[in-house]
């Protein structure tokens, strides 16, 4: 698919976003050390500026589904691909995931992760389409919410592209 970029949120408007988040978590967490679990591939680049911005102990997992195929629309099938190196078992676990669009991914996560009993279990997305949930789902902490529209960009891809853009932009297509 060939589609119009058009920029949604600039670089520097999620760079100030992310400072913002990083101060109320780090404050929400005060001096608790978090594994952050970030979900592949879309939220690599969130959460590498989000982890640099954060002044508490922080430790890094990841882990990989995905839900999309070549298409914009969800399948509405989690598909696991990859699960985290070590047990959360006892541990405050903050997973970091790009977008929050029908909840189905973070709902599931969280009940996966929830399994291993951490001591506690947030979650944080960089952007939230909330007019779309499946299931009824709240992220922690939110960066920006944002209409309906499909987005590229800072991570988020469309058939693996795009993920290099600086910016989160609307891929109009067509
Ligand atoms: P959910 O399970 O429907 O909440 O979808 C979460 C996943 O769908 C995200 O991690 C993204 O990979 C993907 N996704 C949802 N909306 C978009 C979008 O607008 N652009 C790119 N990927 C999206
Ligand atoms: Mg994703």
């Amino acid at each position: 698919m060939s589609g119009r970029l058009e920029v949604l949120l600039s670089a520097s408007r999620i760079a100030e976003r992310t400072e913002e988040l990083a101060v109320q978590i780090g404050r929400d967490y005060a001096d608790r050390k978090i594994l952050v679990v970030s979900v592949l591939k879309g939220s690599f680049i969130f959460l590498a500026d989000l982890v640099r911005k954060l002044r508490v102990p922080v430790q890094i997992d990841f882990l990989r589904v995905a839900s999309y195929g070549a298409a914009t629309e969800s399948t509405g099938m989690v598909q696991f691909r990859m699960d985290v190196d070590a047990p959360v078992t006892g541990r405050h676990v903050l997973i970091v995931e790009d977008i929050l669009d029908t909840g189905l991914t973070l709902d599931y996560l969280k009940r996966h992760l929830q399994s291993g009993q951490p001591a506690s279990l947030r979650t944080c997305a960089l952007l939230d389409k909330k007019g779309r949930r499946r299931v009824p789902f709240e992220a922690d902490y939110v960066g920006f919410s944002i209409d309906d529209q499909f987005v590229v960009g800072y991570g988020l891809d469309f058939d693996e592209c795009y993920r290099n853009l600086p910016d989160v932009c609307i891929l109009h297509q067509g």
